[in-house]
């Protein structure tokens, strides 16, 4: 299968997940990224140069300044644009009301890719989150331990131009599409932190696992009713125009969340398997319970 007859398929990976065991060597949150030679954008040397250049941002920033402005072309606005126009009906069509009421707060352009200096301001006036800069991957631990102090760290680079509706690795649409606004939904956001404090606690492999494996299935790929309806709370669903049409196709199963600490997944297929709480209270109230109690 190719990229371009899969367009959608892996626009929600996010790789942090799923790189437990990276070396030491790329353990600090701001290891250099290396693309891959199946990446869209490896045989673009403009487009690698501009790449480094956003991660050299993420490396020179010092914690709680303005986050410097990434030097976007015209042609990745475009692939905002294209990205923006697929996601919005299959939003409305498929988002829970808190994300909506958030989306709003947000505002974000039709044509232009939001600078994360600007959606830092707004998500840190509403729930006191932070967004920072990291240049790519980062070891899980690192990037679930930094949500304990109200801390999110963001990719800031667009996919490649070439293809807008496909992303091997979390890009900033992922962050501010799905994170950005999810945390700009205050309960959301302290699940967010109870996450962190949660990875805190934890200190075998084991559990570490087991916690990425609920944040997976509830933070990314968590969904809910809401009117009879099944919609969607989680980011990597939100990000994605295709997760969220084939959503529908899933297993639905009810929301048990030490089930879903022991569910394998697949990042690179569109999930077949989704937990469903009864309603955003009880999604809420169980996953909050269940990680002050871990
Ligand atoms: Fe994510």
């Amino acid at each position: 299968m190719t990229e371009i007859e899969s367009p959608i398929l892996s626009d929600h990976v996010d790789a942090r997940m799923v790189t437990g065991d990276l070396d030491e060597a790329i353990a600090d949150r701001n290891a250099i990224v290396q693309l891959d030679p199946d990446h869209p954008g490896f045989r673009d040397p403009e487009y690698r140069r501009r790449r480094n250049e956003i991660a050299q941002i993420a490396m020179k920033y010092h914690p709680g300044d303005p986050i410097p402005d990434a030097p976007y072309t015209t042609e990745e606005h475009q692939v905002w644009s294209v990205i923006w126009q697929s996601l919005r009906p299959a939003q409305e069509k498929n988002a829970c009301a808190e994300y909506f009421d958030a989306l709003t707060r947000l505002s974000f352009s039709d044509d232009r890719i939001p600078q994360l200096r600007e959606v830092n301001e707004k998500v840190q006036a509403i729930s006191g989150f932070r967004l920072e800069p990291v240049a790519g991957l980062v070891q899980p631990r690192v990037f679930l331990e930094n949500l304990a102090d109200g801390v999110f760290l963001c990719t800031q680079y667009i996919r490649h131009h070439s293809t807008p509706l496909y992303t091997p690795e979390p890009d900033v649409v992922h962050e501010i599409v799905g994170h950005g606004v999810t945390l700009a939904c205050p309960r959301l956001a302290e699940l967010n932190r109870l996450f962190g404090q949660a990875v805190k606690r934890t200190t075998s492999a084991e559990e570490l696992e087991r916690l990425s494996r609920v944040y997976w299935f509830t933070i990314e790929f968590g969904v809910l009713r809401e009117n009879g309806s099944v919609k969607a709370y989680g980011t990597g669903l939100l990000s994605s125009a295709g997760e969220l049409e084939e959503m529908h196709e899933a297993d639905l199963r009810p929301l048990d969340l030490d089930a879903a600490s022991r569910e394998n997944y697949d990042p690179t297929h569109f999930q077949p398997v989704l937990f469903c709480a009864a309603s955003f209270a009880e999604m809420y109230e169980r996953l909050r319970e269940f990680l002050l109690s871990w």
